[in-house]
């Protein structure tokens, strides 16, 4: 029998150790149902004491939250603050100056260091140098950056001077960026002349030119480059410039913007099952409040402690758990370029030794990858490294197979190290669901229980509470300090999309389906109920991806549904049905290649379909609607066994099965 076995037998649940618990921030299941109580008991009196003790007001809150003009929550509202200030100058004067801030490693390896006093310095720059520029407060400022010290600098930046940033991931195409800049009507776009990521360099600069000439950007004035490679071709003069000359002839000293806690943070795009991606704007005080709270109180963080979120800057877990959750708590922290799996896929775990990482927070899709590398090649086996300085592991994005967690618990953590499952979402700001590491007895698989003031439920359609064991419609119940505030410039659609009517209109709906376990109490994830897909831990809409198939001109109709995938989670399959006569053989494979290229152009390479299969049809009722539920079973290579008399066209499942 193998460990992984004998593991699963040895028990259900796993306890921290007492060390861990007599340590722990929330140490122990009591200390953490006093905090759920206090919270039941007077839920404002809970927020605003938990903004009080952790945020440094500049002009303290009188009101914790303004429920008067719902969906639309206000919190600490009158309150004024200043994000950058309480994640870099509050380190200043409490000792911690010359702490490590940030290891930076690159994907060749070279490692950068910066403490709280230099990275407050190159943000104070970079501030007064988007003031040199024109950017005001209020103004937006999109950032294509690869991760990099800059890229967390301009972040800082922007919060320094109330300008709202939006991220965009260096993975979307020319098309996706024109589209999101657009959408947020931004004054400036950060970038840097390439990006580097396992070896192969991908030209940043260039696409932020390609996705200005596409037109539209209209208020974009300025694009301000960082030098990561030195390999750049053009500069349009008077709109370009380098960053490091940006910020040569600044002044160290840039006093903060003082902004309501409601000032709009950032806005970050995301899909949904319908339209376009929607731009999650998040509020200053509340959001920061939350990134730094589960810091303390998910990730146990302690003065000592070396944290690492392998993320990126451009997705949600790079915003709440790098750029701002780790730096307000003081955190030293690593930050990485490059891919898990180059130079080999011992890259994580040579990064842990070297480093001496204490908290590690990843993805279920790395970790299944590096299970598959480290059983292929022994080289890269975690065992060959030591790993001992690990006391801590996360997980996010997607649902952690058991399997997946048990090799992470043992391989990684050789026992000792708990596992926190952190479910979450972009609208969500933070952690919503987790164990927490002092308190929990961890079940693998299962999310657990709701952090403190964080009230979670599960509905039926109506928007009534189910009985524990049934699953259902995974809601939160309160407004908290995090949630997104509005998608941006669309308030009837955050209400569509979060507050439906049909669940009574004062739910939060987040998408996915839940249930809750009936002795324990503790939640699991069922996934989405709509039409997002989870791949690599990437959300994508299916509408998306249809939408940029059908735009090729060869293609007439398409459909996109999820597959199950032992390492990505799910996987993106295509059917498709062109203007010409089906294709078949070479032609076809050409033809599915072309078109994952042009999905990659349209959309990015993350949105290319894996598989393709071409139809004369889609299958559909009679009255025309597509039956997605049919092509997820033809997907997944079963058998439809289900009534089928509704359908128009039965015949042509039997097509759809044919893989190009
Ligand atoms: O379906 C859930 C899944 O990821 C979605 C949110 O994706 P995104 O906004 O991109 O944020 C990802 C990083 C927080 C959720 O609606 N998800 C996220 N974490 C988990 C999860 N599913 C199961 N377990 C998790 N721990």
């Amino acid at each position: 029998m193998d460990d992984i076995t004998l593991l699963k037998q040895a028990s259900r649940q796993f306890h921290p150790s007492a060390e861990f618990v007599k340590n722990a921030a929330i140490s122990g299941m009591d200390a953490y149902r006093a905090l759920c109580a206090e919270a039941e008991r007077d839920y404002q009196g809970f927020w605003a004491r938990l903004a009080r003790e952790n945020l440094i007001w500049q002009k303290p809150f009188t009101k914790a939250l303004d429920e008067s003009d719902a969906p639309f929550y206000r919190w600490f509202e009158d309150g004024h603050l200043n994000v950058s200030y309480n994640c870099l100058d509050r380190h200043l004067v409490n000792g911690n100056a010359d702490k490590t801030a940030i290891i930076f490693e690159a994907d060749g390896g070279e490692v950068t260091r910066v403490t709280y006093r230099e990275l407050h310095q190159k943000v104070c720059k970079l501030a007064n140098g988007l003031k040199a520029l024109g950017v005001n407060k209020g103004d937006r400022v999109v950032i294509y950056m690869p991760m990099s010290i800059e890229g967390i600098a301009a972040m800082q930046a922007c919060a320094r001077i109330g300008a709202i940033h939006s991220v965009v991931f260096g993975g979307f195409s020319a098309k996706s960026l024109q589209e999101r800049i657009i959408d947020a009507g931004a004054v400036a776009v950060i970038t840097s002349d390439e990006q580097v990521r396992g070896g192969k360099s991908l030209p940043l600069k260039s696409i932020v030119d390609q996705a200005l000439e596409m037109g539209g950007c209209d208020e974009v004035r300025h694009v301000i480059v960082h030098r990561r490679t030195g390999n750049m071709t053009g500069q349009v003069a008077g709109r370009d410039l380098w960053l490091a000359d940006l910020m040569a002839a600044q002044s160290e000293l840039c006093e903060p913007e003082w902004v309501s806690a409601e000032h709009p943070l950032f806005i970050l795009y995301t899909s949904g099952s319908t339209g376009t991606p929607k731009g999650v704007q998040h509020a200053s005080g509340g959001f920061l409040l939350w990134a730094m709270l589960t810091m303390k109180w998910t990730f146990d963080l302690k003065p000592s402690d070396v944290f690492w979120c392998t993320a990126d800057i451009g997705w949600v877990t790079g915003h709440s758990y790098i750029a701002y959750g780790p730096l307000a708590a003081g955190a030293t922290e690593i930050v990485f370029e490059g891919v898990p799996t180059y130079p080999d896929a011992g890259r994580f775990w040579q990064m842990i030794e070297k480093h001496k990482a204490t908290i590690f927070y990843t993805a279920p899709t790395a970790i299944r990858s590096l299970i598959k590398a480290a059983d292929s090649n022994p080289d890269v086996h975690p065992q060959q490294y030591n790993l001992t300085s690990l006391r801590l592991l996360g997980s996010v994005g997607e649902p952690i197979n058991p399997d997946a967690w048990l090799w992470y618990y043992k391989h990684i953590g050789r026992e000792q190290c708990p596992i926190v499952d952190t479910f979450w979402q972009t609208e969500t700001g933070g952690h919503m669901i987790s164990p927490l590491p002092g308190a929990t007895a961890m079940v693998p698989g299962s999310c657990t229980l709701p952090l403190p003031g964080i009230m979670i439920g599960v509905v039926d359609e109506a928007g009534r509470e189910l009985p524990d064991g049934q699953g259902g419609i995974l809601v939160v119940k309160r407004p908290w300090p995090s949630m997104i505030r509005d998608i941006w410039g669309d308030p009837q659609r955050f209400i569509k999309s979060y507050f439906p009517e049909e669940l009574g209109g004062k739910l939060y709906l987040a998408g996915d389906g839940a249930i809750r376990d009936v002795d324990t109490g503790y939640f699991t994830i069922t996934g989405r109920i709509d039409d997002v897909l989870n791949v690599s831990g990437h959300r994508m809409g299916t509408m998306e991806i249809e939408s940029a198939l059908v735009a090729h001109p060869l293609v007439a109709e398409a459909a996109v549904v999820g597959k199950p995938d032992t390492t990505t989670g799910e996987s993106i399959c295509a059917f498709v049905v062109l203007k010409r006569a089906r294709p078949a053989g070479a032609e076809a494979q050409l033809i599915a290649a072309e078109l994952r290229n042009w999905v990659a152009k349209e959309i990015g390479p993350i949105a290319k379909p894996k598989e393709l299969r071409f139809g004369d049809n889609l299958p559909k009722t009679r009255s025309g609607k597509i039956m997605r539920r049919l092509l997820r079973l033809l997907a997944k290579g079963e058998a439809v066994t289900q009534d089928i008399s509704t359908l128009e066209n039965p015949a042509i499942l039997e097509q759809l099965k044919e893989v190009s």
